[in-house]
């Protein structure tokens, strides 16, 4: 049957990949409380269309950190995508590529950031977590600058792994065909067995849980590529963010991964923009799905939004034409979207387009 929406893709990667695998890509932390609010908090958000407006040409572009994307929806980082897909990232560079839009490559990818640049032109950022030795990390981000990537996406809420119970029940760990590619040769590229979870127990052996503030700097002292804060909340930490010398912000609860009981990202969204005052662009992630949820995003200040679980389901189900199509399709539905709220470019995207619950109470 037609796929006429991106969730459709979750069903069908649930029936083609082995449980655990399917378990990992799908799961939230705990009660997987955020998990579902992602979700349902974009439907708590109604619109406020406009009509009689020409809406018979309709510019979706952008720019990002000063490079020219073809719209607004972009590729988060996610982990090991080859569990996916024997193609893996290099479907996922491709798709993105394709589509004239950003790859996120994530630090735990099953392909090197070498690997990715070679598959050809396109603008891509690299997602770092910080392992306690600190070389490892300085010599991995001279090899994506050099692979050519433009950015990287500092991940920060990911002291300790989240609690995720089925990756426990499953005693999830990585299959022994696939390696961390971008650790390979440092000895960090493969994932032991473990009593509960294997990633957990391979971040709280490799990944820092001192870093702190001074540590974003400390990046900025290694790299010349600009530094997005990936995981931030509140208005607080955004402050603290740009004095840091952030180049930009990603509200992210990592997909519900980390702590439950955090907002949906959309409903901390705007708190972050004032707070930001135009200094940095906002970026979202989290439970977007519609081209309406993007719409919903930029209208609250975002600059543009980040997909995660969409890219790994749709790979499953069909590789890299599967990516491609899940950006078609949530594009589609953007373009859409702006029509029927009279919108024709991204800037006629305001605040006084849609309503919030807050709104409503007021
Ligand atoms: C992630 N995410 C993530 N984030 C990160 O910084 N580094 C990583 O390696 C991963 N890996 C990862 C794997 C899987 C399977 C998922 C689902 C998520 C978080 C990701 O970048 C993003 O924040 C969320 O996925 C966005 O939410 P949605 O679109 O999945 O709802």
């Amino acid at each position: 049957m037609e796929i006429t929406n991106v969730m459709e893709y979750e069903a069908i990667a649930r029936q083609k990949l082995p449980k655990m695998v399917f378990d990992y890509y799908a799961s939230g932390a705990e009660d997987q409380w955020t998990l579902k609010d992602n979700r349902e908090a974009f439907s708590r958000i109604l619109f406020r269309p406009r009509i009689l407006i020409d809406v018979s040409r309709i510019d979706m572009t952008t720019t990002v950190l000063g490079f020219k994307l073809s719209m607004p929806i972009m590729i988060a980082p996610t982990a090991m995508q080859k569990m996916a897909h024997p193609e893996g990232e290099y479907a996922t560079a491709r798709a993105a590529s394709a589509a004239g839009t950003i790859m996120t490559l994530s630090s735990w990818a099953t392909s090197s950031v070498e690997e990715v640049a070679s598959t050809g032109p396109g603008i891509r950022f690299f997602q770092l977590y910080v392992y306690k030795d600190r070389h490892v990390v300085a010599q991995l981000v001279r090899r994506a600058e050099r692979a050519g990537f433009k950015a990287i996406a500092l991940t920060v809420d990911t002291p300790r792994l989240g609690r995720r119970e089925a990756d426990i029940k499953n005693r999830f760990t990585l299959p022994p065909f696939l390696t961390l590619k971008n650790f390979e040769g440092l000895d960090l590229g493969k994932m032991d067995k473990a009593d509960d979870s294997g990633l957990a127990s391979y971040v709280a052996g490799q990944i820092d849980r001192t870093l702190s503030w001074k540590d974003v700097k400390w990046l900025q002292t290694i790299t010349t590529m600009p530094i997005l804060v990936k995981g931030v909340l509140t208005a607080e930490d955004t402050r603290l963010a740009i004095q840091s010398g952030a180049a930009g912000i990603i509200v992210s609860n990592h997909g519900a991964r980390q702590l439950d009981y955090v907002p949906a990202t959309i409903s901390a969204l705007e708190e972050v923009v004032k707070a930001a005052q135009g200094r940095v662009p906002v970026f979202l992630d989290g439970g977007v799905r519609r081209g309406t949820d993007v719409f919903k995003a930029l209208a609250l200040g975002a600059s543009g939004i980040f997909i995660g679980r969409p890219v790994v389901f749709s790979l499953a189900a069909e590789g890299e034409a599967g990516v491609r199509k899940v950006l078609q399709m949530l594009r589609d539905e953007f373009e859409l979207t702006m029509a029927l709220s009279g919108c024709t470019s991204l800037k006629e995207i305001t605040r006084n387009h849609i309503v919030t619950e807050a709104d409503r109470n007021r």
